[in-house]
């Protein structure tokens, strides 16, 4: 029987996680608590631990999972950028789910965008209260406007075939274009330049951490709404606020934030918002923060459980190889083993 340390775990998270555990003889540990140096000590007496996307899985609490005989991270989101896969190559082997539901994502990214232009949620509390004013609900047409997505992979193709369907005209900029895939790739200061929307779709790395600062959002246009459903990293929250202020941003949709780890998830709502940025960002009416929920869907919760419980048992059967194995060497072509159907070490 493998036992799973099931970190952060939420209600939402347990009812598929214990059907598809029962089916593949595996019983899961669900803690409520988010996984770091701290609380790592309930792994204990588990083969495997189960994280999610604000557990802190960094060097130290790598090397205590490794000497209490845990021997894999399973990452129950796509994004891996809070698990330091360095430290954990030759020790922990580390699994995720590289797509449940880009649909979910790339879905939500255009409610935010719509109900950010259109202004849907100042009419929604207005007509509560009976107030049928149009004073200040004034939008613009996404037809013909141009709409600039940064990262085309699964999640960034399918909110450039929505915008399509707007009669958006859509630039790309991606580290490795897709080739012949009919997407107009343009250098990124030029989508900086050129969009009156801009949505994020690629993983925060080094690289990308903050490519939306205060030298980015100059270069844009005024009244570029943002959107970012990919890691709030990608953003220099405060940078973003002085856009807003400055009113060069014309509006921004929010579904992940870089210091969201100790507000996300939560029910904050009988607490003072220490953090002032988040509380600022929150006070603007042309801001549209949503809780890192745009992955949540009946649909894309099934496929988490499922994938994630297969990637389990795969990895502990017959010295099992997993095609969702991650390490610093995957995509290296010289070094990546499993593109010769390996394990990574
Ligand atoms: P993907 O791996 O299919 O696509 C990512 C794309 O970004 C690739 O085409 C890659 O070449 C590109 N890329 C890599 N480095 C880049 C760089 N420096 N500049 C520009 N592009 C670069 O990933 P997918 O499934 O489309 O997910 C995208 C992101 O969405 C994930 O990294 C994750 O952080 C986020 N996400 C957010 C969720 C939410 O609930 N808000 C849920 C799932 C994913």
């Amino acid at each position: 029987m493998i036992k799973v340390a099931f970190f952060d775990a939420k209600p939402y998270d347990i009812p598929s996680f214990e059907a598809y555990g029962k089916e593949h003889d595996m019983t899961f540990r669900f803690l409520e608590t988010k996984l770091n140096e701290d609380t790592v000590e309930l792994a204990r007496g588990c083969n495997a631990v189960c994280v999610f996307v604000n557990d802190n899985v960094n060097a130290a609490v790598i090397d205590r999972l490794y000497e209490f005989g845990v021997r894999l991270i399973a990452l129950r989101s796509a994004g891996y950028n809070n698990v330091d896969i360095r430290a954990a190559f030759g020790k922990v082997h580390v699994v995720h789910v590289p797509a449940y539901s880009p649909y979910a994502v790339a879905e939500h990214a255009m409610a935010l965008l719509l109900t950010s232009v259109r202004r849907i949620h100042k009419a929604y509390n207005r007509t509560r209260e009976f107030n049928f004013s149009l004073s200040g609900l004034t939008g613009f047409d996404f037809h013909g406007k141009t709409v600039g997505v940064v990262g085309t992979g699964k999640i960034g193709r399918i909110f450039i075939d929505i915008c399509r369907g707007f009669g958006m005209h859509v630039i790309a900029y991606d580290l490795f274009p897709a080739k012949d895939s009919g997407i107009d790739y343009v250098p990124l200061d030029e989508l900086f330049e050129r969009s009156d929307i801009i949505s994020l779709h690629c993983p925060l790395t080094d690289e990308t951490r903050h490519m939306i600062g205060e030298a980015s959002i100059e270069k844009m246009k005024k009244g570029v709404v943002i959107v970012n459903t990919s890691r709030g990293g990608l953003i220099d929250t405060a940078a973003l606020l002085e856009g807003i202020k400055s009113r060069k941003v014309g509006a921004a949709c929010l579904d992940v934030y870089e210091e969201e780890a100790d507000v996300f998830f939560e029910d904050r709502s009988g607490h003072i918002m220490n953090d002032e940025l988040l509380a600022r960002l929150i006070s603007m009416p042309n801001v549209i923060v949503t809780s890192h929920q745009a992955f949540l869907t009946e649909e894309a919760l099934n496929n988490i459980a499922e994938t994630t419980v297969h990637n389990i048992r795969s990895c502990f059967d017959n010295d099992g190889i997993c095609d969702n194995e991650l390490c610093y060497r995957c995509g290296d072509i010289e070094h990546c083993k499993k593109q010769r159907k390996q394990r990574c070490f």
